[in-house]
Formats: structure tokens, C-alpha cells, sequence
């Protein structure tokens, strides 16, 4: 035996997030929209998922849809259980991230302390938190599941923007005025901004 034994060749080390972005082409990074319940969030999060997948991106929205309904199902809505529910969104998204790909996370997370401890878990580099800006009136007025009723009528308790707090964000990487915008208009200009960043 002689001496190159112990060198260990390059395809020995344990693969790196690198070499799974080189894999899929792009650069991982986690998309964290932010909004009033009903501003928009998962309808843009979905259009611009199926955008990037067209334009050769490797995407996956989270959502209440996927993530309330399964891993987080024991959670409610007090102050604790939305940290729990943002704190484990923020775990799986960095599992994501690790692997390559680019999440696009639907949530109201709705203090600034709730998103910087997404923030801090994910990695301040890798986070890009886009505030998805519908005016509550608005939210109100489309009240597309019905739920601003409900807690006006005090039906449910500790609602979001009536009886619970929706912290803006003060210095978000990105914002959406959708009053301003169609959904193909708000994923278009979030496109725009992100794909010099995610482009390898
Ligand atoms: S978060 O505050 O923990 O980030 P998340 O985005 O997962 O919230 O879930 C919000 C969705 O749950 C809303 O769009 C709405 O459909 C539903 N929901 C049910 N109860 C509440 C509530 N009390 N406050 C806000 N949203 C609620």
C-alpha cells in the first residue's frame, strides 16, 4: 500500500448543499411572504411556484394547506402556538434549503419577533422576507373564507388584525401593494427580483 490510501478523493466527503444547487441548477433560499390573513399570500406563493417551475426553477410552496393540516395540527392560533407553528415551518424550510431547493412560505407569521426568529433559524443570508401589503379593509371586503365575519361576530377569538396583533414589517427585502396589482403583475415583479439571486 502505499500513501495515496489515505488520501480521501473528492467523491468520498459527504455531500454539500452546493452540490445538490449545482444538481438542480439554482441557488436555495427561502421566500418568506408575510400578509394579513386573505392578502394574497398562498394565491401568489402558488402562481409564482408554477412561474419558476416553468422557467427551470426547483420550488415548493408551504402553506397552511400543507403544513397546519399535517405537521403542525396540534396548533392554534394563541401567541405560543403561531411561534411553534412558525418555528417549525422555519426547520422544514431549512431541511429545504439544505437540499437545494427554494421554498416559498405562505404564512401570516405575524410579529416582527415571529419572523426574526425564522429569520435567525434559517440563516439571515438565506432569508428573504417579502411583505405581501393588503390593507385589512381590503382583506375584510374579500373575505374570501368568511373568517373576518366570524370574528367580528366574535366567533373566533384572537383573529388576526381585530383581536390580534399584525406587526408590519419595517425593512422587508420586498413589498407587494396588491391593491395596486394583478397576482400575475405581483409575481412578475417578484420574479424579477429573485432570479438574479437564485440563478447559479
Ligand atoms: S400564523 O399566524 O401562525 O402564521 P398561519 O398563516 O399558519 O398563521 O394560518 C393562518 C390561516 O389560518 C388564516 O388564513 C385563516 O384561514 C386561518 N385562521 C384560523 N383562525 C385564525 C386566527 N385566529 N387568526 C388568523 N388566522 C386564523
Amino acid at each position: 500500500m502505499n500513501e495515496s490510501t489515505n488520501i480521501h478523493p473528492i467523491f468520498d466527503r459527504l455531500l454539500q448543499r452546493k452540490d445538490r444547487e449545482k444538481r438542480l441548477q439554482q441557488n436555495s433560499k427561502v421566500l418568506w411572504l408575510t400578509g394579513l390573513s386573505g392578502s394574497g399570500k398562498s394565491t401568489i406563493a402558488e402562481a409564482l411556484e408554477r412561474k419558476m417551475y416553468n422557467e427551470g426553477f426547483f420550488a415548493q410552496v408551504l402553506d397552511g394547506d400543507n403544513i397546519r393540516s399535517g405537521i403542525n395540527n396540534n396548533l392554534g392560533f394563541t401567541i405560543e402556538d403561531r411561534q411553534e407553528n412558525i418555528r417549525r415551518i422555519a426547520e422544514v424550510a431549512k431541511l429545504y434549503l439544505n437540499s437545494g431547493i427554494i421554498t416559498l412560505n405562505s404564512f401570516i407569521s405575524p410579529t416582527i419577533e415571529i419572523r426574526n426568529f425564522a429569520r435567525q433559524i434559517i440563516g439571515k443570508k438565506d432569508f428573504i422576507e417579502i411583505y405581501i401589503n393588503t390593507p385589512l379593509e381590503v382583506c375584510e371586503t374579500r373575505d374570501v373564507k368568511g373568517l373576518y365575519k366570524k370574528a367580528r361576530k366574535g366567533e373566533i377569538k384572537g383573529f388576526t388584525g381585530i383581536d390580534s396583533p399584525y406587526e408590519a414589517p419595517q425593512n422587508p427585502d420586498l413589498e407587494i401593494k396588491t391593491v395596486d396589482m394583478t397576482v400575475e403583475e405581483s409575481v412578475e415583479a417578484i420574479f424579477k427580483y429573485i432570479e438574479p439571486i437564485i440563478k447559479l
